[in-house]
């Protein structure tokens, strides 16, 4: 059988991104393939897909974007038994997510709890993981004496920044989130008192706090310095998107793939805290596959906020 994905031959705009006809993938010991349903934009789609991260020209061999996803699971490989046909599930997908089918390792997945529409559920994963690794990393995770600390969350209003602020918020912490203008009444709703991003960042937050524990900057614009002169120290500060970390002696905490007791954990907490109304999800925008370059292009420039979606 064949099916539909988005890949690209060659580094460059979103014009690269061309739908291809392809044999289904097989999964693999350990893996099961997917009928997808919905599959996440995120930042590192279209870095990756522009070269920026890359030393040559062009990928070795063809590449499908997209990292994370939700689906049923349509065909299981060797020694699978977490998972079987029919199983709804959502992840991080192997081998790229935009597709009408694709493959995961069953421990990069979770079930998709009921009630949790298709797009919400394909829009979480990596936004998640990313959020509780982070809060852990400042010892603000699970178990950690979080209440009563503060945290700055640099980018609240964006996928990681939502999943970030809300879960240190249930945690005890008193969370100030930075946005945009016309997001400051989004962060507010998330339990966090909103402030600018910018220039003057420091000085904004002293007219809310003279004492912040730990800042997680989740937006990669030049904000580090900003954090490390109100936390005290760069050990108090992590970044997940800023490549001047090793400038300011601050930790950058990267890579797509996850663990899997962080997929297990923190897709159960969050996801599960959504479906249940404990957390808001993100707002998601949906995009078929053949506007899978304008949906990065719409991410790359904030033209769209929230999270976006692709359905096959
Ligand atoms: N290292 C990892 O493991 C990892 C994992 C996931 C993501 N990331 C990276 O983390 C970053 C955020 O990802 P995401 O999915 O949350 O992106 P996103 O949903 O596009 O959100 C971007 C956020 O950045 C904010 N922002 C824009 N300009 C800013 C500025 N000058 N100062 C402060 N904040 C600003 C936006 O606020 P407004 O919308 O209000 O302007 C928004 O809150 C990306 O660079 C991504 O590649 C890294």
């Amino acid at each position: 059988m064949t099916s539909r994905a988005v890949q690209y031959a060659r580094y460059g705009g979103p014009e690269v991104l061309e739908i291809v006809e392809r044999e289904d993938p097989q999964p693999g010991p350990g893996q099961v393939r997917l009928a997808v349903r919905a599959a996440s934009v995120n930042p590192i789609d279209w870095k990756l897909r522009s070269g920026g991260m890359a030393s040559s020209d062009a990928p070795d061999r063809p590449v499908i974007a997209g990292v994370d996803l939700a689906g049923t699971v349509e065909a299981v490989g060797e020694g699978v038994t977490a998972f079987g046909v029919g199983d709804e599930v959502l992840g991080h997908a192997k081998g790229g997510a935009y597709a009408e089918k694709a493959l995961a390792d069953t421990s990069a997945l979770a079930p998709r709890p009921g009630g949790l529409s298709w797009e919400v559920a394909g829009a979480l994963p990596v936004v998640t993981t990313t959020a509780y690794r982070g809060l852990a990393l400042l010892g603000l995770g699970e178990g950690d004496d979080t209440a009563g600390k503060v945290l700055v969350v640099n980018g609240a209003s964006g996928g990681v920044g939502v999943v970030a602020t809300q879960v240190a918020v249930a945690r005890g912490v008193t969370v100030i989130g930075t946005a945009s203008e016309r997001h400051q009444d989004d962060v507010e709703a998330l339990g966090a008192t909103p402030v600018v991003y910018g220039e003057g960042l420091a000085d904004r937050v002293r007219t809310i706090t003279d004492h912040v524990d730990a800042a997680f900057d989740t937006a990669g614009k030049g904000a580090l310095g900003d954090l490390v002169a109100l936390t005290g120290s760069a050990d108090r500060v992590i970044t997940i998107a800023d490549p001047d970390a090793a400038k300011y002696d601050v930790k950058f905490t990267g890579g797509a793939g996850a663990a899997s007791e962080e997929v297990e954990g923190a897709l159960a907490d969050f996801v599960g805290g959504v479906a249940s109304g404990q957390y808001r999800a993100p707002g998601v925008t949906v995009y078929p596959l053949e506007q899978a370059g304008k949906a990065q292009e719409d991410n790359r420039t904030g033209a769209v906020s929230g999270k976006l979606v692709i359905t096959p």
